[in-house]
Protein backbone atom coordinates (compact mmCIF):
# COMPACT_ATOMS: atom_id res chain seq x y z
CA UNK A 1 0.00 0.00 0.00
CA UNK A 2 1.49 3.46 -0.73
CA UNK A 3 1.68 5.83 2.08
CA UNK A 4 2.33 9.62 2.00
CA UNK A 5 2.70 9.83 5.77
CA UNK A 6 3.54 7.67 8.47
CA UNK A 7 0.29 7.29 10.48
CA UNK A 8 1.67 8.51 13.48
CA UNK A 9 2.23 11.35 11.77
CA UNK A 10 -1.20 11.96 11.00
CA UNK A 11 -2.42 15.17 11.73
CA UNK A 12 -6.31 16.10 13.72
CA UNK A 13 -7.98 16.15 10.63
CA UNK A 14 -10.71 18.44 12.31
CA UNK A 15 -8.91 21.03 14.25
CA UNK A 16 -7.52 23.12 11.45
CA UNK A 17 -8.46 26.58 9.56
CA UNK A 18 -8.92 24.41 6.54
CA UNK A 19 -10.63 21.10 7.84
CA UNK A 20 -9.70 18.34 4.85
CA UNK A 21 -13.23 17.17 5.34
CA UNK A 22 -15.84 19.34 3.76
CA UNK A 23 -17.14 20.57 0.79
CA UNK A 24 -15.55 23.48 -0.93
CA UNK A 25 -16.71 23.90 -4.77
CA UNK A 26 -18.65 27.01 -5.16
CA UNK A 27 -20.78 25.57 -8.24
CA UNK A 28 -23.47 28.57 -8.06
CA UNK A 29 -24.54 31.75 -5.58
CA UNK A 30 -26.57 32.23 -3.19
CA UNK A 31 -25.25 28.57 -1.79
CA UNK A 32 -27.83 25.74 -2.06
CA UNK A 33 -28.41 25.88 1.49
CA UNK A 34 -30.33 29.24 1.43
CA UNK A 35 -32.90 27.49 -1.55
CA UNK A 36 -36.30 26.43 -0.05
CA UNK A 37 -39.28 24.43 -0.69
CA UNK A 38 -41.70 27.51 0.32
CA UNK A 39 -40.10 29.45 -3.23
CA UNK A 40 -41.13 26.34 -5.14
CA UNK A 41 -44.41 28.24 -6.33
CA UNK A 42 -42.05 31.10 -7.72
CA UNK A 43 -39.95 29.07 -9.70
CA UNK A 44 -43.37 27.35 -11.17
CA UNK A 45 -44.95 30.92 -11.71
CA UNK A 46 -41.59 31.99 -13.60
CA UNK A 47 -41.84 29.07 -15.69
CA UNK A 48 -45.74 29.81 -16.52
CA UNK A 49 -45.11 33.43 -18.15
CA UNK A 50 -43.08 34.10 -21.11
CA UNK A 51 -39.53 34.56 -20.65
CA UNK A 52 -38.07 38.09 -20.33
CA UNK A 53 -34.70 36.73 -22.17
CA UNK A 54 -34.38 37.20 -25.83
CA UNK A 55 -35.10 34.21 -27.85
CA UNK A 56 -31.50 33.65 -29.14
CA UNK A 57 -29.49 34.53 -25.29
CA UNK A 58 -27.60 31.65 -24.10
CA UNK A 59 -29.62 28.54 -22.88
CA UNK A 60 -28.55 24.93 -22.11
CA UNK A 61 -29.52 21.36 -20.89
CA UNK A 62 -28.00 19.52 -18.59
CA UNK A 63 -29.24 15.31 -18.86
CA UNK A 64 -28.43 14.02 -15.01
CA UNK A 65 -27.67 9.82 -15.55
CA UNK A 66 -27.22 8.74 -12.02
CA UNK A 67 -25.87 5.40 -12.76
CA UNK A 68 -22.52 4.25 -12.00
CA UNK A 69 -20.73 0.62 -11.92
CA UNK A 70 -19.30 0.92 -8.50
CA UNK A 71 -19.39 3.80 -5.83
CA UNK A 72 -15.85 5.44 -5.28
CA UNK A 73 -14.88 6.13 -2.01
CA UNK A 74 -14.33 9.72 -2.35
CA UNK A 75 -17.91 10.48 -4.36
CA UNK A 76 -20.59 13.13 -3.50
CA UNK A 77 -22.94 12.93 -6.21
CA UNK A 78 -26.21 11.31 -6.51
CA UNK A 79 -25.63 8.06 -7.88
CA UNK A 80 -26.51 4.73 -7.88
CA UNK A 81 -24.91 1.05 -8.48
CA UNK A 82 -26.68 -2.32 -9.20
CA UNK A 83 -29.63 -1.04 -11.04
CA UNK A 84 -30.74 -3.24 -13.61
CA UNK A 85 -31.50 -2.47 -17.98
CA UNK A 86 -35.29 -2.19 -16.94
CA UNK A 87 -34.34 0.10 -14.21
CA UNK A 88 -32.46 2.33 -16.11
CA UNK A 89 -34.56 2.53 -18.88
CA UNK A 90 -37.43 3.32 -17.13
CA UNK A 91 -35.93 6.47 -15.35
CA UNK A 92 -34.68 7.24 -19.23
CA UNK A 93 -38.29 7.54 -19.73
CA UNK A 94 -38.83 9.49 -16.87
CA UNK A 95 -35.88 12.33 -18.33
CA UNK A 96 -37.92 12.32 -21.21
CA UNK A 97 -41.10 13.19 -20.04
CA UNK A 98 -39.47 15.32 -17.75
CA UNK A 99 -38.42 17.28 -20.56
CA UNK A 100 -41.86 17.10 -22.34
CA UNK A 101 -43.51 18.66 -19.07
CA UNK A 102 -41.01 21.86 -19.27
CA UNK A 103 -41.36 22.39 -23.43
CA UNK A 104 -45.27 23.00 -22.71
CA UNK A 105 -44.27 25.40 -20.29
CA UNK A 106 -44.22 29.51 -21.29
CA UNK A 107 -40.98 30.67 -20.32
CA UNK A 108 -38.97 27.11 -22.04
CA UNK A 109 -41.71 26.98 -25.65
CA UNK A 110 -39.47 28.35 -28.07
CA UNK A 111 -36.09 28.50 -26.83
CA UNK A 112 -33.11 27.26 -28.46
CA UNK A 113 -30.50 24.79 -27.14
CA UNK A 114 -27.42 26.13 -26.98
CA UNK A 115 -24.87 23.84 -25.38
CA UNK A 116 -25.88 20.37 -23.55
CA UNK A 117 -24.30 18.42 -20.97
CA UNK A 118 -25.17 14.97 -20.22
CA UNK A 119 -23.11 14.13 -16.95
CA UNK A 120 -23.67 11.76 -13.91
CA UNK A 121 -23.14 9.18 -12.61
CA UNK A 122 -21.47 7.51 -15.94
CA UNK A 123 -24.06 8.77 -18.57
CA UNK A 124 -21.42 6.19 -20.56
CA UNK A 125 -22.55 3.37 -18.53
CA UNK A 126 -25.70 3.38 -20.40
CA UNK A 127 -26.29 0.27 -22.76
CA UNK A 128 -26.30 1.22 -26.75
CA UNK A 129 -29.94 0.97 -27.37
CA UNK A 130 -31.12 3.22 -24.36
CA UNK A 131 -28.55 5.43 -25.48
CA UNK A 132 -29.59 5.57 -29.08
CA UNK A 133 -33.54 6.01 -27.60
CA UNK A 134 -32.93 8.18 -25.18
CA UNK A 135 -31.15 10.88 -27.39
CA UNK A 136 -33.38 10.46 -30.09
CA UNK A 137 -36.48 11.54 -27.58
CA UNK A 138 -35.04 14.16 -26.58
CA UNK A 139 -34.04 15.37 -29.13
CA UNK A 140 -37.55 14.77 -30.73
CA UNK A 141 -38.88 17.46 -28.21
CA UNK A 142 -35.85 19.89 -27.88
CA UNK A 143 -33.22 19.26 -30.82
CA UNK A 144 -29.43 20.65 -30.23
CA UNK A 145 -28.86 20.66 -33.86
CA UNK A 146 -28.11 24.63 -33.41
CA UNK A 147 -26.04 24.00 -30.14
CA UNK A 148 -22.54 25.37 -29.57
CA UNK A 149 -21.32 22.08 -27.52
CA UNK A 150 -22.86 18.93 -26.56
CA UNK A 151 -20.82 17.42 -23.95
CA UNK A 152 -20.99 13.46 -22.88
CA UNK A 153 -19.34 12.55 -19.74
CA UNK A 154 -17.70 8.64 -19.94
CA UNK A 155 -15.88 6.53 -17.47
CA UNK A 156 -12.88 4.12 -19.12
CA UNK A 157 -14.35 0.85 -18.65
CA UNK A 158 -17.83 1.68 -19.87
CA UNK A 159 -16.59 3.50 -23.26
CA UNK A 160 -16.83 1.41 -26.85
CA UNK A 161 -16.82 1.89 -30.10
CA UNK A 162 -20.68 1.56 -30.83
CA UNK A 163 -21.62 3.94 -28.22
CA UNK A 164 -19.21 6.15 -29.18
CA UNK A 165 -20.40 6.44 -33.06
CA UNK A 166 -23.80 6.89 -31.49
CA UNK A 167 -22.28 9.51 -29.59
CA UNK A 168 -20.70 10.89 -32.76
CA UNK A 169 -24.17 10.74 -35.16
CA UNK A 170 -26.00 12.59 -32.66
CA UNK A 171 -23.61 15.94 -32.52
CA UNK A 172 -21.89 14.96 -29.26
CA UNK A 173 -18.73 17.53 -29.60
CA UNK A 174 -16.92 16.86 -25.97
CA UNK A 175 -16.09 14.08 -24.31
CA UNK A 176 -14.99 14.15 -20.68
CA UNK A 177 -13.22 11.55 -19.74
CA UNK A 178 -12.93 10.69 -15.86
CA UNK A 179 -9.21 9.27 -15.40
CA UNK A 180 -8.50 10.79 -11.64
CA UNK A 181 -4.57 9.44 -12.27
CA UNK A 182 -2.87 6.79 -13.95
CA UNK A 183 -1.35 4.72 -11.03
CA UNK A 184 -3.41 1.36 -10.49
CA UNK A 185 -2.54 1.10 -6.92
CA UNK A 186 -4.21 4.48 -6.20
CA UNK A 187 -7.18 3.83 -8.47
CA UNK A 188 -7.33 1.18 -6.62
CA UNK A 189 -7.11 2.96 -3.29
CA UNK A 190 -9.69 5.00 -4.07
CA UNK A 191 -12.36 2.39 -5.05
CA UNK A 192 -12.15 3.15 -8.82
CA UNK A 193 -13.20 0.68 -10.78
CA UNK A 194 -10.50 1.02 -14.03
CA UNK A 195 -7.28 0.62 -14.49
CA UNK A 196 -4.39 2.44 -16.34
CA UNK A 197 -5.23 0.28 -19.22
CA UNK A 198 -9.23 0.90 -19.44
CA UNK A 199 -7.92 4.28 -19.83
CA UNK A 200 -5.24 3.83 -22.83
CA UNK A 201 -8.08 1.56 -24.56
CA UNK A 202 -10.82 4.06 -23.99
CA UNK A 203 -8.82 7.16 -24.80
CA UNK A 204 -7.80 5.31 -28.29
CA UNK A 205 -11.50 4.02 -29.40
CA UNK A 206 -11.88 8.03 -28.41
CA UNK A 207 -9.85 9.23 -30.39
CA UNK A 208 -10.27 6.89 -33.42
CA UNK A 209 -14.50 8.05 -33.10
CA UNK A 210 -12.76 11.65 -33.04
CA UNK A 211 -14.47 14.60 -31.47
CA UNK A 212 -13.58 18.05 -31.53
CA UNK A 213 -13.03 18.41 -27.87
CA UNK A 214 -11.63 15.59 -25.40
CA UNK A 215 -11.52 16.64 -22.14
CA UNK A 216 -9.45 14.70 -19.11
CA UNK A 217 -10.56 14.75 -15.53
CA UNK A 218 -8.11 14.31 -12.87
CA UNK A 219 -8.23 14.51 -9.35
CA UNK A 220 -4.94 15.74 -6.80
CA UNK A 221 -4.71 14.31 -3.47
CA UNK A 222 -6.01 11.04 -3.76
CA UNK A 223 -5.64 8.78 -1.16
CA UNK A 224 -1.97 7.25 -1.01
CA UNK A 225 -0.92 9.68 -4.53
CA UNK A 226 2.51 10.97 -3.70
CA UNK A 227 4.15 13.57 -5.84
CA UNK A 228 5.57 10.96 -7.93
CA UNK A 229 2.68 9.21 -8.22
CA UNK A 230 0.37 12.79 -9.18
CA UNK A 231 3.55 13.79 -11.76
CA UNK A 232 3.87 10.22 -13.28
CA UNK A 233 0.73 10.15 -13.82
CA UNK A 234 0.63 13.75 -15.62
CA UNK A 235 3.44 12.83 -17.85
CA UNK A 236 1.34 10.33 -18.97
CA UNK A 237 -1.74 12.15 -18.99
CA UNK A 238 0.76 14.48 -21.13
CA UNK A 239 1.90 11.93 -23.52
CA UNK A 240 -2.16 11.18 -24.48
CA UNK A 241 -2.38 14.99 -25.78
CA UNK A 242 -5.52 15.32 -24.56
CA UNK A 243 -7.47 19.17 -25.90
CA UNK A 244 -8.49 19.65 -22.10
CA UNK A 245 -6.98 18.65 -18.83
CA UNK A 246 -8.94 19.57 -15.65
CA UNK A 247 -7.66 18.78 -12.34
CA UNK A 248 -9.91 19.13 -8.91
CA UNK A 249 -8.50 19.50 -5.69
CA UNK A 250 -9.95 16.16 -3.68
CA UNK A 251 -12.65 17.00 -1.52
CA UNK A 252 -14.04 14.89 1.49
CA UNK A 253 -17.55 15.71 1.92
CA UNK A 254 -19.52 14.60 4.83
CA UNK A 255 -21.38 12.48 2.62
CA UNK A 256 -19.20 9.79 1.03
CA UNK A 257 -17.03 6.57 2.22
CA UNK A 258 -14.25 8.42 2.65
CA UNK A 259 -15.24 10.82 5.26
CA UNK A 260 -16.33 8.01 7.04
CA UNK A 261 -13.17 6.14 6.63
CA UNK A 262 -11.52 9.19 8.31
CA UNK A 263 -13.67 9.64 10.98
CA UNK A 264 -12.80 6.39 11.95
CA UNK A 265 -9.17 6.10 11.55
CA UNK A 266 -9.54 3.90 8.87
CA UNK A 267 -7.49 5.24 6.06
CA UNK A 268 -4.04 3.52 5.17
CA UNK A 269 -2.73 6.73 4.34
CA UNK A 270 -2.98 10.25 5.14
CA UNK A 271 -4.90 12.85 2.81
CA UNK A 272 -3.29 15.40 1.23
CA UNK A 273 -2.85 18.63 3.11
CA UNK A 274 -4.74 21.74 0.95
CA UNK A 275 -1.43 23.35 1.17
CA UNK A 276 -0.03 20.24 -0.44
CA UNK A 277 -3.06 19.67 -3.21
CA UNK A 278 -2.10 23.10 -3.81
CA UNK A 279 1.44 22.92 -4.41
CA UNK A 280 1.21 20.21 -6.75
CA UNK A 281 -2.08 21.76 -9.08
CA UNK A 282 0.63 24.52 -9.44
CA UNK A 283 3.74 22.46 -10.35
CA UNK A 284 0.82 20.68 -12.90
CA UNK A 285 -0.23 23.86 -14.24
CA UNK A 286 3.57 25.13 -14.70
CA UNK A 287 4.11 22.01 -16.58
CA UNK A 288 1.32 21.71 -18.77
CA UNK A 289 2.29 25.19 -19.43
CA UNK A 290 5.42 23.96 -20.81
CA UNK A 291 3.86 22.12 -23.26
CA UNK A 292 1.84 24.58 -24.79
CA UNK A 293 -1.25 24.98 -22.71
CA UNK A 294 -3.14 27.52 -21.67
CA UNK A 295 -4.40 27.40 -18.00
CA UNK A 296 -8.34 28.76 -18.65
CA UNK A 297 -9.63 28.23 -15.26
CA UNK A 298 -8.77 27.67 -11.59
CA UNK A 299 -9.41 23.69 -12.78
CA UNK A 300 -9.01 23.43 -16.11
CA UNK A 301 -5.88 24.06 -19.17
CA UNK A 302 -6.55 23.61 -22.60
CA UNK A 303 -4.26 23.24 -25.42
CA UNK A 304 -6.24 26.30 -27.61
CA UNK A 305 -8.72 27.95 -26.21
CA UNK A 306 -10.32 29.06 -29.18
CA UNK A 307 -10.59 25.64 -30.49
CA UNK A 308 -11.41 24.10 -26.77
CA UNK A 309 -13.52 25.83 -25.20
CA UNK A 310 -15.78 25.13 -22.68
CA UNK A 311 -19.25 26.76 -23.57
CA UNK A 312 -21.38 24.77 -20.83
CA UNK A 313 -18.76 26.38 -18.02
CA UNK A 314 -18.31 29.95 -19.70
CA UNK A 315 -22.34 30.23 -20.43
CA UNK A 316 -22.99 29.96 -17.13
CA UNK A 317 -20.53 31.73 -15.69
CA UNK A 318 -22.12 34.44 -17.61
CA UNK A 319 -25.72 33.89 -16.65
CA UNK A 320 -27.02 31.93 -19.24
CA UNK A 321 -30.13 29.95 -18.52
CA UNK A 322 -30.20 26.32 -18.07
CA UNK A 323 -32.49 23.41 -17.84
CA UNK A 324 -31.23 20.48 -15.60
CA UNK A 325 -33.41 17.35 -16.00
CA UNK A 326 -33.12 14.53 -13.89
CA UNK A 327 -33.44 13.60 -9.77
CA UNK A 328 -31.51 16.12 -7.81
CA UNK A 329 -30.60 18.05 -10.74
CA UNK A 330 -29.76 22.03 -10.80
CA UNK A 331 -31.76 24.65 -12.91
CA UNK A 332 -31.28 28.56 -13.67
CA UNK A 333 -33.92 30.24 -15.96
CA UNK A 334 -35.15 33.99 -15.89
CA UNK A 335 -33.20 34.75 -12.50
CA UNK A 336 -34.63 32.00 -10.73
CA UNK A 337 -32.44 29.11 -9.04
CA UNK A 338 -34.47 25.20 -8.86
CA UNK A 339 -33.19 21.94 -7.68
CA UNK A 340 -35.06 19.07 -8.65
CA UNK A 341 -36.04 16.19 -5.46
CA UNK A 342 -33.62 14.49 -4.35
CA UNK A 343 -35.25 11.15 -3.97
CA UNK A 344 -35.67 8.84 -6.96
CA UNK A 345 -39.23 7.67 -5.88
CA UNK A 346 -40.63 10.99 -5.45
CA UNK A 347 -39.00 12.17 -9.13
CA UNK A 348 -40.92 9.38 -10.37
CA UNK A 349 -43.78 10.25 -8.69
CA UNK A 350 -44.31 13.61 -9.79
CA UNK A 351 -42.93 13.22 -13.51
CA UNK A 352 -45.86 10.68 -13.41
CA UNK A 353 -48.30 12.80 -12.72
CA UNK A 354 -47.06 15.92 -14.95
CA UNK A 355 -45.44 18.35 -12.69
CA UNK A 356 -42.11 19.79 -12.41
CA UNK A 357 -40.43 18.01 -9.79
CA UNK A 358 -38.78 20.85 -8.55
CA UNK A 359 -37.84 20.62 -4.57
CA UNK A 360 -36.40 23.90 -3.29
CA UNK A 361 -36.01 27.52 -5.31
CA UNK A 362 -34.34 30.58 -4.75
CA UNK A 363 -35.25 34.02 -6.43
CA UNK A 364 -32.36 36.17 -7.29
CA UNK A 365 -32.71 39.90 -6.67
CA UNK A 366 -30.66 42.00 -9.29
CA UNK A 367 -27.56 42.78 -7.05
CA UNK A 368 -27.64 38.92 -6.32
CA UNK A 369 -27.38 38.23 -9.96
CA UNK A 370 -24.26 40.36 -10.49
CA UNK A 371 -22.65 38.63 -7.10
CA UNK A 372 -23.19 35.53 -8.75
CA UNK A 373 -21.83 36.11 -12.34
CA UNK A 374 -18.70 38.17 -10.28
CA UNK A 375 -17.89 35.14 -8.20
CA UNK A 376 -18.14 32.97 -10.97
CA UNK A 377 -15.72 34.53 -13.10
CA UNK A 378 -13.51 34.76 -10.68
CA UNK A 379 -12.94 31.24 -11.23
CA UNK A 380 -11.76 31.70 -15.17
CA UNK A 381 -9.57 34.03 -13.71
CA UNK A 382 -10.96 37.13 -14.85
CA UNK A 383 -14.07 39.68 -14.44
CA UNK A 384 -13.65 42.17 -17.49
CA UNK A 385 -14.75 45.97 -15.81
CA UNK A 386 -16.74 46.97 -19.48
CA UNK A 387 -19.02 43.35 -18.90
CA UNK A 388 -20.10 44.12 -15.42
CA UNK A 389 -20.89 48.14 -16.59
CA UNK A 390 -22.81 46.93 -19.47
CA UNK A 391 -24.90 45.00 -18.15
CA UNK A 392 -24.90 45.52 -14.24
CA UNK A 393 -24.50 49.65 -14.27
CA UNK A 394 -21.63 48.59 -11.50
CA UNK A 395 -18.43 49.97 -11.26
CA UNK A 396 -16.49 46.35 -10.20
CA UNK A 397 -13.63 48.35 -7.62
CA UNK A 398 -16.10 50.43 -6.19
CA UNK A 399 -19.11 48.32 -5.43
CA UNK A 400 -16.38 45.42 -4.06
CA UNK A 401 -14.02 48.05 -2.72
CA UNK A 402 -12.83 46.34 0.62
CA UNK A 403 -12.75 43.17 -0.22
CA UNK A 404 -10.78 43.31 -3.61
CA UNK A 405 -8.42 45.65 -1.40
CA UNK A 406 -8.11 43.10 1.12
CA UNK A 407 -7.26 40.03 -1.25
CA UNK A 408 -5.11 42.08 -3.14
CA UNK A 409 -2.59 42.78 -0.15
CA UNK A 410 -2.94 39.15 0.70
CA UNK A 411 -1.38 38.72 -2.96
CA UNK A 412 -4.60 36.88 -4.68
CA UNK A 413 -5.56 39.07 -6.78
CA UNK A 414 -5.13 42.61 -8.48
CA UNK A 415 -8.07 45.11 -9.81
CA UNK A 416 -7.28 48.60 -12.00
CA UNK A 417 -9.93 49.86 -14.82
CA UNK A 418 -10.05 46.78 -17.10
CA UNK A 419 -10.93 44.77 -14.34
CA UNK A 420 -9.94 42.05 -12.07
CA UNK A 421 -7.63 39.65 -12.12
CA UNK A 422 -7.00 36.55 -9.96
CA UNK A 423 -3.23 35.95 -9.43
CA UNK A 424 -2.25 32.28 -9.44
CA UNK A 425 -1.61 31.21 -5.67
CA UNK A 426 -5.19 33.14 -5.65
CA UNK A 427 -6.53 31.08 -8.64
CA UNK A 428 -5.44 28.02 -6.50
CA UNK A 429 -7.28 28.40 -4.07
CA UNK A 430 -10.37 30.62 -5.29
CA UNK A 431 -13.63 28.77 -4.31
CA UNK A 432 -12.34 29.56 -0.79
CA UNK A 433 -11.72 33.26 -1.44
CA UNK A 434 -15.55 33.79 -2.86
CA UNK A 435 -16.99 34.51 -0.18
CA UNK A 436 -15.59 37.72 0.92
CA UNK A 437 -17.75 38.66 -2.05
CA UNK A 438 -20.98 37.21 -0.44
CA UNK A 439 -23.72 39.39 0.65
CA UNK A 440 -23.71 39.31 4.35
CA UNK A 441 -26.83 37.06 4.62
CA UNK A 442 -24.88 34.56 2.85
CA UNK A 443 -22.22 34.12 3.83
CA UNK A 444 -21.10 31.06 6.18
CA UNK A 445 -23.96 29.33 4.53
CA UNK A 446 -23.71 25.71 3.10
CA UNK A 447 -22.39 25.02 -0.43
CA UNK A 448 -24.75 21.98 -0.45
C1 LIG B 1 -19.52 12.96 -12.39
S1 LIG B 1 -17.84 12.73 -12.33
C2 LIG B 1 -17.30 12.31 -14.03
C3 LIG B 1 -17.73 11.05 -14.73
C4 LIG B 1 -17.58 9.73 -14.07
N1 LIG B 1 -18.59 9.59 -13.09
C5 LIG B 1 -16.22 9.48 -13.48
O1 LIG B 1 -16.08 9.63 -12.27
O2 LIG B 1 -15.33 9.10 -14.22
C6 LIG B 1 -17.19 14.36 -12.40
C7 LIG B 1 -15.79 14.56 -11.87
O3 LIG B 1 -15.85 15.07 -10.56
C8 LIG B 1 -14.61 14.85 -9.94
N2 LIG B 1 -14.86 14.47 -8.54
C9 LIG B 1 -15.73 13.54 -8.09
N3 LIG B 1 -15.68 13.49 -6.73
C10 LIG B 1 -14.74 14.39 -6.33
C11 LIG B 1 -14.21 14.82 -5.06
N4 LIG B 1 -14.64 14.27 -3.91
N5 LIG B 1 -13.27 15.80 -5.04
C12 LIG B 1 -12.84 16.35 -6.20
N6 LIG B 1 -13.30 16.00 -7.41
C13 LIG B 1 -14.23 15.03 -7.48
C14 LIG B 1 -13.89 13.77 -10.73
O4 LIG B 1 -12.74 14.28 -11.36
C15 LIG B 1 -14.92 13.35 -11.75
O5 LIG B 1 -14.33 13.01 -12.98
S1 LIG C 1 -17.84 6.93 -11.35
FE1 LIG C 1 -18.00 9.19 -11.07
S2 LIG C 1 -20.11 9.59 -10.41
FE2 LIG C 1 -19.74 7.36 -10.23
S3 LIG C 1 -19.19 7.04 -8.11
FE3 LIG C 1 -17.26 7.37 -9.23
S4 LIG C 1 -16.88 9.61 -9.20
FE4 LIG C 1 -18.98 9.25 -8.56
Amino acid sequence: MTRTHRDDQRPAPLATDEPLEGHYFVSTYPPFSTWTADRVADAKRMLNRAPTASPDAAFGLYVHIPFCMKRCRYCYYLAYTGRSLEQIDGYLDTLVDELAIYRRSPALAERDLSFVYFGGGTPSLLHERSLARMIDRLQSIMPWSKAKEVTFECAPKTVNECKLRILKDSGVTRLSLGVQIMDDEVLRSNGRVHFVSDVEQAYAEIRKVGFPVVNIDLIVGLIGETDSTFFGSLDRVLGMQPDSVTIYQLEIPHNTPLYAALRCGGLDATPASWEEKRHRLAGAFARLEEHGYHVRSAYAAVRDPVRHPFVYQDAQYHGADLLGLGVSSFSYIDGVHFQNVTSNRAYVEKVRTGSCPIGRAYTLSDDERLVREFVLQLKLGRADAKYFSGKFGVDLRERFRRPLDQLARLGWLSADAQGITVTRVGLLRVDRLLANFYHRCHKNKQHS
